[in-house]
């Protein structure tokens, strides 16, 4: 912003003012309108009181009013910063996931860092796990592995998340400590949850105290899937492997630099993009079959274990480097909202409980956070691919839809429709895994036989009445197709209801019945009960 001469903006009491002109653009209401003085609220007089009419300080204060929205639940401190991966080879003979289909392959990412126990305000140099968020967005959808910097966790079901994090948090009475483990809460739930003893461990070493997000690790924890185009599995660990290396403080510089510059972790991030120094890391795979799975003496689905690198080595397979500060930290990193139900076709979840779990979590605390079903317009969440989908309405929907197919199947030839090849799809699951089905069984196959059975419960009078009901609304459908549609269902229902049907609309060549997966049942006797004494 230009600022103009200072002398020249002095009033005629010698007050400064900044005005418009050149370069500077005008102040406006949110609506639009010119603002011609910020300076002091519309009153009756110089002493007030202040009127109601005043539009432009109720809309200034209306909004400021609405600033705030709830901080995440958990990992509400962070830092976030734009970047892009690059695959270094093809992994299309072990997954379809688009960002592995070719050497050189680049695919924009947004990436989060971020505390878990503090709050917003809190200080960076806790004694914390990191979050290390990874959002991919991908050419077939976003992609988030919403990972930390320790590669286990404190509990083995979703269940207890809940309980851990109220012990982790600040103690509900006194609302202190804000950002740290030593309190009796915490290791009253952790003295009581073995489970978590080997989160214990990461947690009370110096990778808990990192030097900066630069310089740490990052794990998806969970065993998840990757699954090739012959619907292949393969068992996957995600690690993130810093290029500068692993660095941490000890406790005595992290509890000086807390006092210091409690943002050091943010500003270090920031300084480093700002100046050039993009930061890098190296996505690395551990692949493992099922055999391989069953042979460990611990459950790899069980996300307080890691897989020991000596025995699975890991693969680099890209690199992530993050170039790019955000524009806006309320818009971008405070907005952002990665999911870990987000994943593309390629990609596939295991049965960890914990992660299971973590699918319903995110999607409805980010309901609450960001206020509306449609957060995935809100830029940072968009996805960069192109969207069809049949989703409309609620608070805030940015987009404008235009045709009137809303729904699917339609005959309208509008809008998208599923595809078998290239969609999504979970059916495929290895041998010792119950299979998971989107399907109808063959006993939900008969859809005419009750319809059947209901017409022929009418009276006389009554079945005139759904032939004239069926005659007067189809009659109202512009479509002859979608008449003739019926008349082809009506036939599989009683050949008297399509023939009265069809008299009515003046229809003369009656179509086929339509296909049916079960023949009606003309077996059955007629509904008891459902006819009504007419008047
Ligand atoms: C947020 C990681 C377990 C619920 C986050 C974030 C990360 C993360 C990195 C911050 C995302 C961001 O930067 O916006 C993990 C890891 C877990 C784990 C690695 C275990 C392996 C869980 C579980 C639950 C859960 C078990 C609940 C059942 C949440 C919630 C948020 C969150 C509600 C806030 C999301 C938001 O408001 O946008 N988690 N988490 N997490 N996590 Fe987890």
């Amino acid at each position: 912003v230009k600022i103009h001469d200072q002398e020249a903006l002095r009033g005629p009491g010698g007050e400064l003012h900044q005005t418009a002109g050149g370069d500077t653009p005008v102040l406006t209401t949110s609506h639009g309108m010119p603002v011609a003085d910020d300076q002091s609220s519309l009153k009756i007089g110089p002493r007030g009181p202040t009127l109601m009419e005043d539009v432009h300080f109720r809309d200034k204060i209306f909004h400021f009013d609405h600033e705030r929205i709830p901080e995440r639940v958990v990992h509400a401190r962070g830092m976030g910063a734009h970047g892009f991966f690059e695959a270094y080879e093809s992994l299309a003979d072990i997954t379809t996931a688009d960002p592995f289909q070719e050497a050189g392959r680049r695919t924009e990412a947004f990436v989060r860092f971020s505390t878990v126990a503090g709050n917003k305000g809190s200080f960076d140099l806790a004694r914390d796990v990191r979050g290390f968020a990874v959002k991919l967005y991908t050419g077939a959808g976003n992609w988030d592995i919403v990972g930390n910097n320790i590669p286990v966790f404190f509990i083995q079901d979703a269940i207890k998340f809940p309980d851990l994090i109220h012990a982790a948090k600040q103690e509900p009475d006194r609302g202190f400590p804000q950002a740290q483990t030593a309190h009796d809460n915490f290791w009253d739930f952790i003295s009581l949850t073995p489970e978590s003893m080997h989160m214990v461990m990461w947690i009370m070493s110096d990778r808990a105290i990192p030097r900066s997000f630069r310089f740490m690790e990052g794990f998806g924890v969970h065993s998840f899937r990757l699954v090739n185009a012959d619907g292949k599995s393969t068992f996957v660990k995600f690690h993130w492997k810093p290029k500068l290396g692993m660095q941490s403080v000890v406790w005595n510089e992290a509890v000086k630099i807390n006092g210091a510059d409690p943002d050091f972790h943010r500003r270090d991030l920031w300084d480093a993009i700002t100046k050039g120094d993009a930061p890098e890391w190296e996505l690395g795979l551990q692949l493992f079959d099922e055999s391989f799975a069953q042979a460990f003496d611990f459950d790899i689905l069980d996300s307080t274990k890691i897989i020991p690198e000596e025995i699975v080595p890991v693969r680099r397979v890209g690199r992530l480097v993050l170039d790019r500060v955000v524009d806006n930290f309320f818009a971008e990193t405070e907005q952002v909202a990665f999911c870990t139900q987000n994943i593309i076709p390629g990609v596939d979840f295991s049965n960890d409980p914990l992660l299971q779990g973590r699918n319903f979590s995110y999607l409805d605390t980010q309901l609450k956070r960001l206020g509306s079903p449609n957060f995935n317009e809100i830029p940072v969440n968009r996805p960069r691919c192109p969207m069809h989908h049949f989703q409309q309405d609620g608070h805030m929907r940015m987009d404008v839809r235009k045709g009137r197919a809303n729904y699917e199947p339609n005959s309208w030839k509008e809008g998208p429709r599923e595809d078998p090849k290239t969609g999504f799809s979970s059916l495929r699951v290895t041998e010792h895994e119950p299979d998971k089905l989107r399907m109808r069984p063959e006993s939900f196959a008969d859809h005419y036989s009750q319809a059947r059975q209901f017409y022929i419960s009418q009276t006389p009078e009554e079945r005139t009445h759904m032939a004239n009901a069926l005659v007067f609304e189809l009659s109202k459908v512009e479509r002859p197709d979608i008449r003739l549609r019926m008349l082809s269902h009506l036939q599989n229902v009683h050949e008297d209801l399509a023939d009265a049907v069809a008299a009515g609309l003046g229809v003369r060549d009656m179509p086929d019945p339509a296909p049916a997966a079960k023949p009606t049942r003309t077996d059955l006797p007629p509904s008891p009960a459902l006819s009504i004494v007419l008047n």
